[in-house]
């Protein structure tokens, strides 16, 4: 079953009559709606079209993703490892999943879990596969913190150590700022995190409402951008979030909301 219809990598193009029976016949029946349709949907399409050699994501919280993963890799044949982090017991954290962590993907094989922060786990185990094969194709999936300040580190961290990255990033619906403020920051932050460290790249986002999620490929390793250039576009994404919370809670009042 081929999902993914054009190989070239700058296309993200799916089968879609393909792509929908696999999802409704071969995922939902042993997942359910752990994620809205259309980001189990992207998920699907990523595995197929990237065909990645490992999985790895953050955080675990109960385990929705890593299970989602293990599923979509089983049905496409795929014996990958998922890899998966989560924060340790007691570092405080709103969405911390304390005594469910991974309650839904426990004793799955291909399941790996490790207590760390996600991109540093991430980046030391991506470094020990790479060591043992150099043609690792890695996919990685980010969804930890999602305020501005964490989107930039762990995208721009992801992309500058590849040379073609594949990302998929979580809570990216775009919304108004007082719904979920941290949502509309990962919107603003992944196309600066891209513009800051992609040499080249596209972004696909999906979704009909919360939370969202985003395809971001490219090519990666790019310093083009110096320090002060960097201060200016983060400056500049934070002085928007800012404005419009503000506006907006300004209109309501206006509106007598
Ligand atoms: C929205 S939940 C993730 C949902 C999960 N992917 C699922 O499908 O069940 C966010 C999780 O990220 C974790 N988290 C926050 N910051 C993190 C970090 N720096 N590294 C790893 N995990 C983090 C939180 O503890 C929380 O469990």
């Amino acid at each position: 079953m081929a999902i993914s219809k054009n190989p070239h990598l700058w296309c993200c193009e799916a089968d879609v009559v393909q792509l929908d029976s696999f999802v409704l016949e071969k995922i939902l029946p042993k997942t359910g709606l752990l994620y809205p349709l259309a980001e189990i949907s992207l998920m699907a399409l990523v595995v197929d079209r990237v065909r990645p050699s490992h999985i790895f994501e953050w955080g675990t919280n109960i385990g929705s993703s890593a299970k989602i993963f293990h599923h979509i890799t089983e049905s496409l044949g795929m014996d990958i490892p998922i890899h998966t982090w989560d924060l340790p017991e007691d570092v405080p954290h709103g969405q911390h999943p304390g005594e469910n962590h991974a309650r839904l993907a426990k004793g799955l094989a291909r399941v790996h879990f490790h207590r760390d922060d996600g991109l540093r786990g991430a980046l030391a185990q991506y470094q020990i596969e790479k060591a043992k094969d150099p043609k690792i194709r890695p996919l990685f999936f980010v969804d930890g913190d999602h305020f501005y300040k964490s989107v930039i580190r762990e995208i721009t961290g992801l992309i500058s150590v590849q040379d073609e990255f594949h990302l998929l990033a979580h809570d990216t619906f775009v919304q108004k700022p007082d719904a979920k403020g941290q949502s509309r920051e990962s919107w603003v932050g992944c196309p600066t995190a891209l513009q800051l460290s992609a040499q080249d790249y596209r972004w696909l986002n999906v979704g009909f409402g919360n939370p969202g999620m985003a395809y971001l490929w490219g090519k990666g390793k790019s310093s083009a951008h110096s320090s002060w250039q960097q201060k200016w576009l983060t400056g500049m994404d934070r002085l928007e979030i800012r404005l419009e919370k503000t506006l907006y809670k300004l209109m309501q009042k206006l509106r007598g909301n």
